[in-house]
């Protein structure tokens, strides 16, 4: 489904009380809203959900930081929504992100970086599957 992804509020900014801000940037920019929780994930679970970069340096230290306190997990549906949140999300590093952008404004380094978002339609369908099931689509 290309009009639906998935997207983090990662718990650098849920712990900085930002929440609500970010929540109205993407009801701003006309998103939909499909589902949505705040959760906790373990180690384990956040080493399931980043699976695909297993391999990387900062796999430790990205797993820890997102099992380290609650993020808000959500389905996010705009036409493009893969595209449409990354764009509103801006770049990975806070430093290198465009004016306007919520990891411009929010994040602090390239680990606490506000949100996540899914990367391609493929990987969208994988991780709202990770988190919601169907009974928990509005
Ligand atoms: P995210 O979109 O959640 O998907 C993978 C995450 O890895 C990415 O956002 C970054 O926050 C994180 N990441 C990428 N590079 C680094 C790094 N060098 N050190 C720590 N975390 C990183």
């Amino acid at each position: 489904a290309n009009n639906l992804t998935l997207g983090i509020i990662k718990p650098d900014a849920v712990r900085q009380g930002k929440i609500g801000l970010i929540l109205q940037r993407i009801i701003d920019r006309g998103f939909n809203i499909r589902a949505m929780k705040l959760i906790r994930m373990t180690r384990e679970e956040a080493e399931g959900f980043y699976a695909v970069h297993r391999e990387r340096p900062f796999f430790g230290e990205l797993t820890a930081f997102m099992s380290s306190g609650p993020c808000v997990v959500m389905v996010l549906e705009k036409e493009d929504a893969v595209r449409a949140w990354r764009d509103l999300m801006g770049a990975t590093d806070p430093a290198k992100a465009a004016e306007g952008t919520i990891r411009k404004e929010f994040g602090s380094s390239v680990g606490e970086n506000a949100v996540h978002g899914s990367d391609s339609d493929e990987n969208a369908a994988i991780e709202i599957a990770y988190f919601f099931s169907r009974l928990e689509m509005v």
